[in-house]
């Protein structure tokens, strides 16, 4: 097997985030505000990949030591005939952990074929219990019963372990964040919260609205004691609590108060097959005119990118060599 790359800080290559679309059914205002991106954003239907081109791309990132994907969008589940995807990837030899994040207004209609197509873990979006919260966090399209109908959905269907993502913004809805550690302790569901982050260029970033996660930490401390954990592996993103009492656990995505740079073994690749080797980098490499020979020539190429790569923007916030032009969220699916 070939010498797997490592980037110019030494860190290897082990997960890609691929998102299969760029559309998205909500938005949220700290990713795709209805005022600022407009209904049709400029990537059609015709400039995503296809799911051969898909294929070929995850072929070629597992042989650079890739075994971890994760599908993202946008809302991937708008993708027409996702499951038939899902299911071409996850027969992909060195693929072991097949992942999807997804807001979940579309998932009771499709959970069962997502699962029976291999899909096995799956992270749902989930900011608020309030119903008229959830609404206007969504943009006024998403309704909060339709997500627990899909998360219900995705329980039956045997999905286990369910990772939910929310996004904490003082004074819009850090009052939600005991109510949904009550609501999913003692699910075997996990609750991660994110601090909230300065990604692409329209999200009106407000560093006070950020509540750093040592803060929720405390103040869910106060009320169920937790004890740290170790990560599952090396490099992951969040940081993991357990209740004392033995009801499970919570996340902390601490990137504004934490940088966790120096483990970052993500390349992420937009729907229209742009390399992205940061969440906050300012351009992608077109890997199209490389898939077209091969998941061979692809790996060797992305090679090539990954050992010129020296980002580590969360690290360098706010000073003057770090740069202000990032991708949409959107794009590259968090
Ligand atoms: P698993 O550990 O595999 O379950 O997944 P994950 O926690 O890496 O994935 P998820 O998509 O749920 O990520 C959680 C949050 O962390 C999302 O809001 C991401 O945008 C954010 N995140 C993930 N990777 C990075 C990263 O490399 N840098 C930064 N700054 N944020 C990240
Ligand atoms: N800050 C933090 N997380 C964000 N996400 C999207 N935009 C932001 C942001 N500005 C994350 C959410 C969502 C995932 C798709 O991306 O966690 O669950
Ligand atoms: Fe859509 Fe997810 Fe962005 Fe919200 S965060 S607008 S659900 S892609
Ligand atoms: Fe990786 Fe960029 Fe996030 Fe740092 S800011 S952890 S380099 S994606």
């Amino acid at each position: 097997a070939p010498a797997l790359p490592l980037d110019r800080l030494g860190r290897p290559l082990r997960d890609l985030r691929l998102s299969v679309i760029e559309a998205c059914n909500f938005r949220c205002g700290y990713c795709m505000p209805a005022d600022r991106v407009p209904e049709d954003h400029g990537m059609d239907a015709a400039s995503r990949l296809s799911f051969d081109e898909v294929e070929t791309l995850v072929r070629g990132f597992a042989r650079l030591g890739v075994h971890k994907l994760r599908l993202t969008g946008g809302e991937p589940l708008l993708r027409k005939r996702l499951p038939e995807l899902v299911a071409r990837l996850a027969a992909i030899d060195g693929i072991d952990d097949l992942a999807l994040t997804t807001n979940g207004a579309l998932l009771a209609r499709r959970a069962r074929a997502l699962r029976e197509a291999g899909l096995r873990r799956i992270t749902i979006s989930l900011d608020a219990l309030d119903p008229a919260l959830f609404r206007r966090l969504s943009g006024d399209r998403g309704e909060l019963s339709v997500v627990l109908a899909g998360i219900a959905a995705a329980q039956d269907a045997g999905f286990e372990r369910i990772k939910f993502n929310c996004v904490v913004q003082r004074g819009v809805n850090d009052d939600q964040v005991l109510l949904l550690v009550e609501r999913f302790r003692g699910s075997g569901h996990i609750v991660r919260f994110i601090e909230y982050m300065d990604v692409g260029t329209c999200n009106g970033w407000d560093a006070a609205r950020v509540v750093p996660s040592a803060q929720l930490r405390d103040r869910i401390h106060a009320r169920w004691p937790l004890h740290a954990l170790d990560a599952n592996y090396r490099g992951e993103v969040a940081s993991r609590y357990g209740f004392d009492d033995g009801a499970g656990e919570v996340g902390f995505v601490g990137s504004i108060s934490a940088p966790f740079c120096g483990d970052c073994h993500r390349a992420r690749v937009s729907a229209d097959g742009r390399l992205y080797t940061c969440l906050f980098a300012a351009e992608g490499a077109d890997l199209r005119p490389w898939l077209r020979d091969g998941d061979a020539a692809l790996a060797d190429h992305v090679a090539g990118l990954w050992t010129q790569r020296s980002d580590r923007y969360s690290e360098l916030r706010g000073r003057a060599s770090a740069s202000r032009r990032h991708v949409e969220m959107f794009l590259i699916g968090g």
